[in-house]
């Protein structure tokens, strides 16, 4: 269960939101929790979750180790601070910042050779929906990004689905559409990796997740996990997303 807080949050809110989430969460042993604040956080939310089972990730990294990149941050970097995951290729980084499937995958493979474990988003748009292109979309995606990686590579990444036009907007998929779009994912994954590897792997529902509908999404055999957005914000609202079996 992975919280993306987006360019929410200062330090000072992220250690106050610990603070409150933790007692939340103590006893939440069936999933992992991720949580993945801007860079200036990183370290305060490190810090607030030692000796607890949160996860912390950054919510982008650059390929290079090092060098002159201004505004850039690498994998190794974000590993020394702490964080144990980084989320790659969202549709905010492909719709505003230009990234690509080509860019996805070598943000990838830096996270991996970081020590880090990337989630991978992928999804479609509106416009590719309404045209009925959703799986061609998926196809193209995972075959020009997370394809390139080999089979040790893919066993260790998390790959998110995230339909456009289900972020921020309050429409969620269905849990049927999600379910279908996991599964082609997955059945993409096969033809590359093998059925055992993509029956492994773990793919997370993101789009406009609330407490209100996580559970039918997670009663979805395909759907292994959530990627939350603006319901991650508040701890209440996110404990009980974690909480969902409860
Ligand atoms: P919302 O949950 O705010 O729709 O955002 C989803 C998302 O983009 C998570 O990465």
């Amino acid at each position: 269960m992975a919280g993306n807080w987006k360019m929410y949050k200062t330090p000072a809110e992220t250690r106050a939101f610990f603070e409150a989430f933790r007692p939340l969460v103590a006893a939440a042993g069936h999933c992992e929790i991720v949580i993945c604040p801007p860079f200036p956080d990183l370290a305060v939310a490190v810090d607030s979750a030692r000796g607890t089972s949160i996860q912390v990730g950054a919510q982008n990294l650059y390929w290079a180790k090092e060098g002159a990149f201004t505004g850039e941050v690498s994998g190794p970097m974000i590993r020394a601070a702490g964080a144990t995951h980084v989320i790659v290729g969202h549709s905010e980084r492909r719709q505003y910042f230009g990234e690509t499937d080509e860019t996805v995958l070598k943000r990838t493979v830096a996270a991996l050779d970081a020590g880090l474990t990337p989630i991978v988003c992928v999804g479609e748009l509106l416009e590719h929906r309404e045209a009925g292109r959703t799986e061609a979309v998926l196809c193209q995606q995972c075959l020009h990004g997370i394809h390139g990686l080999d089979e040790r590579q893919f066993a260790q990444i998390v790959i998110a689905y995230e339909p456009v036009w289900a972020i921020g907007t309050g429409k969620t998929a269905t849990p049927e559409i999600a379910a279908d779009a996991h599964a082609v994912i997955r059945r993409e994954m096969g033809n590359r990796y093998g059925t055992g590897a993509a029956a492994d792997i773990r793919i997370l529902y993101g789009g406009s997740v609330k407490p209100d509908n996580v559970k039918s999404l997670m009663a979805q055999d395909d759907i292994d996990g959530v990627l939350v957005g603006g319901a991650s914000l508040d701890a209440k609202s996110f404990a009980t997303i974690v909480n969902f079996p409860s």
